[in-house]
C-alpha cells in the first residue's frame, strides 16, 4: 500500500471554522438520548453493546459472551445468540400490531407510487423466501442481487436473511465484467435482477448485462430472476431464467423464521481497495443489527410512530444496506425509496418528494448537496419542506458552505445535521454528532459515537494530541466491524491490522481541532472518492492497460467541485497507437474513457484521459502521483527534483495547456 503522508495544509482552513450550532432546547428535551449516553457506554463497552443488542433486537435464543476477542483481528459478537434479520425487520412489528404502518413509500422514476405496510412487506419476504428455497437455495448459499431501487431490492435482501442466504448486491451502475467477477468470487447460486429501471425518463437495462456475464461457462449460477420493471424486450434463458411474479404469485404466503447463529454471515458487499481486485466485506447478523439500529435511532433522534425517514443511498452501497434494507425496518420506521435521479423530470424532484410525504429526516451525500447549491436555492424554495427536521450526511468530508447551505436552505435554519463518519467496513456509523446533545460544527463528523473507541493516531501509533492530525484508527472492536474479507482472511489481516499494532487502520486522515473534535480529511492510500462512492486507482489503472492501445497508466483523484475529487488518468500509448496521440488525441481519449466504463462500470469513467509521452517516476522506478495530481488540480507540479528525468513534467504540463 503506498503511503502517502497526510496533507492538513489544504485542510488549514476548515479548523479555523468557528460557528457552532448547539441543539434547541426544545429539541434537546425530546431527544431520544442525553449526554449521559456517553458515560454510559465508556465504562464496560461490550455490556454496552449487549445491552443495546438486548433492548433493539428480539432474540430467538439470548447470547452468552457479549464479546470473544480471543483471537484478534477476528471477532465475535453475542455468543450463542440465534437472530433472524428479517423477523427482526418485519414480522415481529405485525406481531406487535403495527402490520398497517407503512414501511416503504415508494416513488418511481416516471411518476408511479406505491405504499408497502409492514404487513404487505413481511407477505412478500416469505413468499420470496420461499420462492429461493423452492430454488434450492439454501442456508449459507450466495445469492448476487443486480436490482435497482426498487421494493423488489429489500424484499430480496431480507428474503436471503431470513433463510440464512448470504446476499451479495452489486450496484447496478457497474458493468457484466465486475457482475461476473463478484459473482464468481462469491460463487453465487441465484441472480436476482430486473429487466431494467428507468432513469432521466428512459428505460435503462440491466438483464443484458446478466446474460452477458454468464455467457462464459464456468459460473455457479443456477437460476436467474427477473424482475419486470421497464418493460424493455430482454433475451430469456430458457431453464435458466425465472419471472419474479409467477414464482412469487406460486409461493406460499406462511414462512416461518428461524433464529440464525449471532455469527452467521448475513451479507458481502465488494469494495474497491488499493489493489486491483474488488475486496468482498463480510458482515455477521447479530453485530450488524445491533450496530445500525442504535445508530439509526441515535443519530437520526428517530421516532418511528412519526417520522418519514428517507435516505437517498442505493441499495448497491454499504449506505443502502444498513440504513434503508435493515435499521429504519428493525427499528419499525416509515421510510421513502426513490428510484431515479435528482433532475428527472425536473431539478425539483427530491423537494417535490420531500413535500408530499412530509419527510422529516433526510440522509445523503454531500455531493448531492454541492450539485443542489449549483441548481439554485429557487429550486428547493418552491416547496413546503417544513416538515424537515433532522439532515444527515455521509460518504465524504462536506465543506462548511455546502454544510450552511443544507441547514439553511434545506433545514429552514433549524434542523440539525449530522455528518456521520463510517466505511463499508465499520457497517455501521463510527463518528456522528447526536443531535439532541452535540454543537454541531460545519465541516466535522465531531464524536465518536458512544460505545465506539475512534483515535487518530501519529505514523507510530501514538494517539495525537488536539491541534493536531495524523491516522484514523479504531482501537476497540465494534459490533458491526467487518469479520473477514470473504475468502481471504490473510488480506483482512493486512490490509486492516497490520499498518498499526492491536489497531483497525481506516484508511482514511483526520485531524483533531483544539477541542477534540474530529475532521476527516480523505484517504490517504490509493482509493478515490468520486460523488460519494469508492473507486480504486489501481483498479482503473487495471482496467485501462487492459487496452491494446495502453503501455502504461497512471490515475489520480482530483478535487473536483461537484463531485468531491473526479478521476484523471495519464496514459502513455504503445508504439503502434502512438499516432492516435498526434492525429487524434481525442478518439483515444473518449476510446479508453469507453473501455473503463466497459471493464468496471460508468461511475469509474474519467472525467479526463490524457495521452502523455511519459510519466513522472522516481529513480527507483515509482509513478510519482503526487505530482500528476498537482497537473490535474491545475497548481504547478512543486519538487520534481526526485524524478529520473524532470523534463518529464514540464512535457505533461505544458501537453495540458494545449
Ligand atoms: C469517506 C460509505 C468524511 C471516507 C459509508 C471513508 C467520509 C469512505 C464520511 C468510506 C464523512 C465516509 N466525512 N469522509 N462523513 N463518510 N467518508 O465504504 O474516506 O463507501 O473511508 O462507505 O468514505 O466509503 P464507503
Amino acid at each position: 500500500m503506498s503511503q502517502e503522508t497526510v496533507k492538513g495544509d489544504a485542510f488549514e482552513n476548515l479548523l479555523h471554522e468557528e460557528r457552532q450550532f448547539p441543539p434547541s432546547p426544545e429539541f434537546a428535551a425530546a431527544a431520544n438520548l442525553g449526554e449521559g449516553i456517553y458515560a454510559e457506554a465508556s465504562g464496560d463497552r461490550a455490556a454496552f453493546w449487549a445491552q443495546q443488542a438486548r433492548e433493539l433486537l428480539t432474540w430467538s435464543k439470548d447470547f452468552g459472551q457479549a464479546l470473544d476477542w480471543s483471537e484478534p483481528p477476528f471477532a465475535k459478537w453475542f455468543v450463542g445468540g440465534e437472530v433472524n434479520a428479517a423477523y427482526n425487520a418485519l414480522d415481529r412489528h405485525v406481531e406487535n400490531g403495527l402490520g398497517d404502518r407503512v414501511a416503504i413509500h415508494f416513488e418511481g422514476e416516471p411518476g408511479d407510487s406505491e405504499t408497502i405496510t409492514y404487513a404487505e412487506l413481511t407477505e412478500r419476504v416469505k413468499r420470496a423466501a420461499n420462492a429461493f428455497e423452492s430454488l434450492g437455495v439454501a442456508k449459507g448459499d450466495r445469492v448476487a442481487v443486480y436490482l435497482p431501487m426498487i421494493p423488489e431490492a429489500v424484499v430480496t435482501m431480507l428474503a436471503c436473511a431470513r433463510i440464512g442466504a448470504v446476499h451479495s448486491v452489486v450496484f447496478g451502475g457497474f458493468s457484466a465484467d465486475a457482475l461476473r467477477s463478484r459473482i464468481d468470487d462469491a460463487e453465487a447460486k441465484l441472480v436476482v435482477t430486473a429487466d431494467g429501471t428507468f432513469r432521466r425518463g428512459k428505460p435503462s437495462s440491466l438483464k443484458p448485462a446478466v446474460d452477458e456475464a454468464l455467457s462464459a461457462p464456468g459460473h455457479t449460477v443456477e437460476h436467474v430472476v427477473v424482475v419486470r420493471r421497464n418493460g424493455q424486450d430482454i433475451a430469456w434463458t430458457e431453464g435458466r431464467d425465472l419471472h419474479w411474479s409467477e414464482l412469487l404469485a406460486d409461493a406460499s404466503p406462511e414462512h416461518t423464521a428461524v433464529g440464525h447463529d449471532a455469527e452467521h454471515p448475513l451479507f458481502i458487499l465488494y469494495t474497491s481497495g488499493t489493489t486491483g481486485k474488488p475486496k468482498g466485506i463480510l458482515h455477521t447478523t447479530g453485530g450488524f443489527l445491533t450496530q445500525t439500529a442504535f445508530t439509526h435511532s441515535a443519530v437520526f433522534d428517530l421516532k418511528p410512530e412519526t417520522d418519514v425517514y428517507w435516505c437517498t443511498a442505493d441499495v448497491g452501497w454499504v449506505t443502502g444496506h444498513s440504513y434503508v434494507a435493515y435499521a429504519p425496518l428493525v427499528n419499525g420506521a416509515t421510510q421513502v425509496m426513490y428510484e431515479g435521479t435528482p433532475d428527472s423530470p425536473h431539478q425539483g424532484r427530491w423537494w417535490e418528494i420531500v413535500q408530499k410525504y412530509k419527510v422529516s429526516i433526510l440522509y445523503t451525500a454531500p455531493t448531492a448537496i454541492r450539485t443542489f447549491m449549483k441548481w439554485g436555492r429557487e429550486i428547493p424554495d418552491k416547496y413546503d419542506l417544513s416538515s424537515i427536521r433532522v439532515l444527515g450526511t455521509v460518504g465524504e468530508p462536506i465543506n462548511p458552505e455546502a454544510w450552511m447551505w443544507y441547514r439553511d436552505v434545506i433545514g429552514g435554519g433549524a434542523a440539525p445535521i449530522v455528518d456521520t463518519w463510517w466505511q463499508t467496513e465499520t457497517g455501521a456509523m463510527m463518528i456522528a454528532p447526536l443531535p439532541g446533545v452535540t454543537a454541531t460544527k460545519p465541516g466535522s463528523a465531531q464524536v465518536p459515537l458512544p460505545g465506539i473507541a475512534v483515535d487518530v493516531v501519529d505514523e507510530s501509533g501514538n494517539s495525537v494530541p488536539n491541534g493536531h492530525g495524523g491516522f484514523l484508527v479504531v482501537r476497540e472492536p465494534w459490533p458491526s466491524m467487518l469479520r473477514t474479507i470473504w475468502g481471504d482472511p490473510e488480506r483482512f489481516k493486512d490490509t486492516y491490522w497490520s499498518r498499526f499494532e492491536g489497531m483497525y487502520f481506516a484508511g482514511d486522515g483526520a485531524k483533531k481541532d483544539e477541542d477534540g473534535d474530529i475532521w476527516l480529511l480523505g484517504r490517504v492510500d490509493d482509493v478515490m472518492n468520486v460523488s460519494g462512492h469508492r473507486l480504486s486507482t489501481t483498479e482503473i489503472e487495471s482496467a485501462l492497460v487492459s487496452h491494446p492501445w495502453v503501455a502504461e497508466a497512471a490515475v489520480v483523484g482530483a478535487a473536483d467541485e461537484t463531485t468531491g475529487q473526479a478521476v484523471v488518468a495519464f496514459v502513455i500509448l504503445r508504439a503502434d497507437a502512438q499516432t492516435r496521440s498526434t492525429d487524434n488525441a481525442d478518439d483515444a481519449s473518449a476510446e479508453l474513457r469507453a473501455h473503463v466504463g466497459k471493464e468496471i462500470g460508468p461511475i469509474a469513467k474519467p472525467r479526463h484521459v490524457l495521452i502523455v509521452p511519459e510519466l513522472p517516476k522516481t529513480r527507483s522506478g515509482k509513478i510519482m502521483r503526487r505530482l500528476l495530481k498537482d497537473v490535474a488540480e491545475g497548481r504547478d507540479p512543486g519538487d520534481a527534483t526526485t524524478l529520473a528525468d524532470p523534463s518529464v513534467m514540464q512535457q505533461i504540463a505544458a501537453d495540458l495547456r494545449k
